[in-house]
């Protein structure tokens, strides 16, 4: 059987390339970076090789990039960490303002951080995903710290105005933070340009190893650390460096190549022209300010998970959310806050691809798709 792998929101193969650049951190040069001998600074010097190729891909200094675990660690100690120091130094301000549509470890930090005595507010979203930058300029107060928004949405692949959101942010006075974990790569980034404060990337959707991340915090900008230890990463994450992810990182990124998110558009564009020809469907999320890999439909009266079910016996991984709702079987909150209704929400499907996704790839899913609807539809109880 065929494997047809359409779920690289969730995570992606790891690249050839970045596999051969990671063996000899684990097998010759295993040193730790934190050792002053010629072992530890041959591993000290593929970190800071790694930082300044990561830094350079967001326009930021080498300096302010802060290696972690990854995306959620990332986020964590973005939102905690600036806001433990404001407590720390007794500034008065605890608001901080998200979206309704951020990922799980940001919403699950922001409802633990009201329970800290943080005030939030969860902007709402349109229903192609964009938040209204009114509403944004009129949610800052005197006490807000931060400013909270996700680049390119994981479920539906809206693309927000970094810009736009930045320029308001510096005008209000107010730090701005980026979740650009699905973005990275692939939607420009420029931390100067864009007035971002703090980035949140990681390795495991571009091709790199899971359990590697990073946190760009622009110099100058007050981090409380939320875990201790010896000190490492600028004394705001310790812990030993994961020296062989980091270089399997910078690798990942240094072999990013426009070529390749065309080639996605193309594709991810016959994926939603392909679809939309069965009747009684709906693209979710924005047809122009989207993500080059991500495809998110409604099929209306068949359940999501059902589709997703017939194409994985046939060898096609989808998904009906993102990797880390599938394990609840809760309605997706983007979803919801999009304004789907729930049997809408739950008829939905993710088809996200990658670099790797052939135009035969395509032609398949399509062929077996539009047979998997119309048998499911004549079965369904739901009219
Ligand atoms: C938008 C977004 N933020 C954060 C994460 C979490 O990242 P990680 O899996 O590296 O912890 C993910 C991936 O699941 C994501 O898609």
């Amino acid at each position: 059987m065929k494997l047809i792998y359409f779920d690289n929101a969730a995570t992606t193969r790891v690249d050839d390339d970045v596999l051969k650049a990671m063996i000899p951190y684990f097998t010759e040069k295993y040193g730790n970076a934190s050792s002053t001998h010629f072992k530890g600074q041959e591993a000290k010097n593929a970190l800071e090789d790694s930082r300044k190729t990561i830094a350079k891909a967001i326009g930021a200094k080498t300096s302010e990039i802060i290696f972690t675990s990854g995306g959620t660690e990332s986020n964590n100690l973005a939102l905690k960490g600036l806001f433990f120091w404001n407590q720390e130094n007794n500034t008065g301000k605890n608001h901080i303002i998200t979206t309704r549509i951020e990922h799980d470890c940001v919403l699950n930090s922001c409802r633990w951080l009201e329970k800290q005595g943080a005030k939030i507010t969860y902007l709402d979203v349109d229903a192609e995903g964009l938040i209204s930058l009114d509403e944004l300029e009129k949610a800052i107060t005197p006490k807000t710290i931060l400013v909270s928004i996700i680049h390119g949405n994981n479920e539906i692949g809206t693309i927000q105005n970094m810009e736009a959101i930045g320029s308001i942010c510096r005008k209000k006075g107010v730090l701005f933070h980026t979740d650009a974990c699905q973005s990275f790569t692939k939607v420009p980034i420029d931390v100067r340009k864009q007035n971002l404060n703090l980035v949140t990337l990681n390795s495991h959707k571009i091709h790199g190893p899971k359990g590697v991340g990073a946190l760009y915090i622009q110099e100058g900008i007050p981090i409380t650390p939320v875990s201790h230890g010896g000190g490492h990463e600028r004394k705001i994450r310790s812990g030993t460096e994961n020296v062989s992810g980091i270089v399997g990182f910078a690798k990942a990124v240094e072999i990013s190549k426009k070529k390749d998110i065309e080639n996605m558009i193309r594709l991810r564009d016959r994926l939603i022209e392909g679809i939309l020809r069965i009747p009684n469907t709906k693209l979710n999320g924005s047809r122009t300010k989207r993500l080059c890999n991500n495809v998110n439909i409604s099929f209306n009266n068949i359940e999501g998970e059902s589709i997703g079910g017939y194409l994985e016996q046939i060898g096609i991984c989808t998904s009906t959310g993102s990797a880390c709702a599938s394990h609840s079987l809760e309605t997706s909150h983007v979803l919801k806050s999009i304004g789907l209704t729930p049997i809408q929400a739950n008829s939905s499907l993710r088809i996200s691809i990658s670099k790797y996704t052939t135009d035969e790839e395509i032609n398949y899913f399509l062929e077996n798709l539009a047979r998997i609807v119309e048998k499911l539809r004549k079965i369904s109880p739901i009219k």
